[in-house]
């Protein structure tokens, strides 16, 4: 059966290590596997449910795109596009919003966490964020969507949003079908440097707790020098690792940075100091990551040719979800021009 992938990332300051390791990473491997067709949207609609700055918003939309195409996402073989200039997200959003339960939307604990302890002055855009992101997911009757361990709880919101529609206006028959999340590699859950507790994270506030994509060597080499770890030697196996989430973390970006498992790293490192595994770590880091910054510089030197991208991502997209939407909007008793 053919694949439908579909992902996306926020806008939100800079791309840091997790979105690479976690996503990014695995869109550009799913672009090789037969019979696929990938969607890879900026979803500038969720970025504005937290305060936000509008010139910031479009800057971070193209780099956003750049960072794409710098990992390896191929503009000629997958679709780049920004959410905004696809209408059908936003309008397929309010037809689900509609028929979603608040019930559904209390238990996710993206929003707990995002909304902090001031829940009432959190937007309503943020309560309903997930649902955006099923329609995101939905429009284009996406069959795959990689992505990194902490967005399962809203691909399984989007998979409940899909079967209902479709027990609700298909009689049952596979309208939509339910979206499996991908979720790859020896990093689906890249944690801060600073605190093994807390996800790497474009947001937070310290930068550094996160490597993030337009990070240069010395930069780089010092994050990981100050990186959190604990006084014991390198782990040399799971059950040394136990409870020691800033070693295991360190471990696991080096294997998935090397194309490793844990444990090979954990065979080379075992029982060293940590020194010796955050000097390797830096340089696997600039080396891996050293040409997709310098690919993301020179493509935001002359921002034309993403625009030109996006623009082309858009056209493609938008017609492959104008259809669902029609279809969707009929089988809900609207009346089509
Ligand atoms: P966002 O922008 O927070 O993150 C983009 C992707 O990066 C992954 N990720 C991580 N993976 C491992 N370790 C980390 N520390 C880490 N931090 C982020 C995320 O899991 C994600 O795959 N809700 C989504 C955006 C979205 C979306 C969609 C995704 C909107 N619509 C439709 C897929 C399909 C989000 O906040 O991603």
């Amino acid at each position: 059966m053919s694949k439908r992938i579909l992902s996306c990332m926020q806008p939100t300051n800079r791309l840091q290590l997790g979105n690479y390791l976690g996503a990014l990473r695995n869109w550009v491997n799913l672009q090789d596997e037969a019979a696929t067709e990938c969607l890879y949207g900026v979803v500038d609609l969720h970025a504005i449910t937290v305060p936000h700055d509008a010139q910031a918003l479009r800057n971070a939309t193209r780099e956003t795109a750049a960072a794409y195409i710098a990992a390896g996402v191929d503009p000629k073989r997958s679709y780049i596009f920004a959410q905004s200039a696809v209408p059908a997200h936003s309008q397929l959003s309010w037809l689900f919003m509609t028929q979603t339960p608040m019930g559904w939307l209390n238990r996710m604990t993206q929003f707990k966490e995002k909304a902090g302890k001031n829940k009432e002055k959190a937007s309503l855009g943020l309560y309903g964020y997930p649902v955006l992101m099923a329609a995101d997911i939905l429009v284009y009757k996406a069959t795959h969507v990689p992505v990194g361990d902490d967005q399962k709880q809203h691909l399984e919101l989007a998979r409940d949003i899909a079967q209902s529609f479709n027990q609700k206006y298909c009689d049952g028959e596979e309208f939509f079908p339910l979206p499996d999340p991908v979720i790859t590699g020896e990093a689906t859950r890249v944690m801060s440097l600073r605190d093994g507790t807390q996800k790497m994270s474009k947001s937070a506030e310290s930068d550094m707790t996160r490597i993030n994509l337009t990070d240069d060597a010395d930069v780089i080499a010092n994050k990981f020098k100050k990186a959190k770890t604990d006084a014991l030697p390198i782990p040399a196996n799971d059950a040394e690792g136990a409870g020691r989430a800033e070693a295991m973390n360190l471990i696991g970006i080096y294997a998935a940075l090397n194309d490793q498992s844990k444990e090979q790293v954990m065979n080379q490192f075992g029982g060293q100091q940590f020194s010796a595994l955050k000097t390797a770590l830096s340089n696997l880091a600039v080396a891996k990551l050293g040409p997709i910054t310098a690919r993301m510089n020179d493509l935001m030197s002359d921002p034309t040719e993403i625009d030109k991208i996006l623009a082309a991502g858009a056209e493609k997209a938008n017609a492959l979800a104008s259809p669902t939407l029609d279809d969707v909007m009929t089988r809900m008793g609207f009346w089509l021009r």
